[in-house]
């Protein structure tokens, strides 16, 4: 099958939320010729978004905090295949809360949905493409807030950072076995998690959004997973340890 990323072994954490970045990055995956696989603690999520895809991607239930949980979906993609060529660390949520409220166990929640789940996926992905000895493309979704501080967000934005960060040391670990690994920020994306965040009234939602988003529009879950995409195939061969801001000119100003 032709395509950007065809024949390419893909796994996509996170993606059963519908309309989430890790469906939009699924579906992109899958149209350019990637085997994909989505996971996502909420099983009836991923298997439902596995179908609406089609090209033969597979929901499978995962919960990416635990290390069993990776190593049996790991397990199952080289069983069917036998390596793994695309890893997308898409499994988050946002946990913001003012600082007088972010309890100890609302911040190891946090740490560890959004960055222990990432260094699993790391450790054992390397592990997985070290074994194939074909290289790969590791694509950790971190967030402007990773990079940045807003209001609320210290606890997510220190595991969004780590993320970041993390990635980039491994880069250098891994450059010689041929495995890349890169970080996407996005600004204000529209998917359930924004959902909260929006004004009831469209005309006062545009103007919150044109005050900070200088292309002036929320982005879309596939203005995403094309950047994902991108890092994914071999068009970005020489590119690791760097981090790509996608957010609509938020964080130029
Ligand atoms: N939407 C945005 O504006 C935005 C901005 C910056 C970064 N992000 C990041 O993008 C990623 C995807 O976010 P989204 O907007 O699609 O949100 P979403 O809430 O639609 O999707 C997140 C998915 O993660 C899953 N999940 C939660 N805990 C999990 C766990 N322990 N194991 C496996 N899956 C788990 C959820 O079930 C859900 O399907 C997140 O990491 C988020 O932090 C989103």
């Amino acid at each position: 099958m032709a395509g950007r990323v065809a024949g390419k072994v893909a796994l996509v954490t996170g993606a059963g939320s519908s309309g989430g970045l890790g469906q939009a990055t699924a579906l992109r995956l899958a149209q350019e010729g990637a085997h994909v696989y989505l996971t996502d603690i909420d099983r009836g999520g991923a298997e439902a978004r596995a179908t609406e895809i089609g090209h033969g991607a597979i929901g499978l239930a995962h919960d990416a905090t635990s290390e069993a949980g990776w190593q049996a979906v790991l397990a199952r993609i080289e069983q069917d295949h036998g390596r793994l060529d695309i890893l997308v660390n898409n499994a988050g949520v946002a946990i913001l809360h003012l600082i007088e409220d972010m309890t100890l166990e609302l911040f190891e929640r946090q740490m560890a949905v959004n960055m222990t789940s990432g260094f699993l996926g790391m450790r054992l992905g390397v592990e997985a493409m070290r074994r194939a000895g074909n290289g790969g493309s590791i694509v950790n979704i971190s967030s402007v807030g990773g990079i940045i501080g807003l209001a609320r967000t210290h606890a997510y934005g220190a595991s969004k950072a780590g993320l970041r960060v993390f990635g980039k040391g491994l880069a250098i670990e891994t450059a010689a076995d041929g495995i890349r690994v890169n970080s996407v920020h996005p600004g204000m994306i529209r998917t359930q998690m924004t959902a909260p965040l929006a004004a009831p009234d469209p005309v006062e939602q545009q103007r919150r959004v044109s005050a900070v988003v200088p292309l002036g529009r929320m982005g879309e879950p596939e203005d995403i997973a094309n950047c994902v995409l991108f890092l994914a195939s071999d068009e970005a061969s020489y590119v690791t340890g760097a981090e790509f801001v996608v957010d609509g000119g938020m964080t130029a100003q």
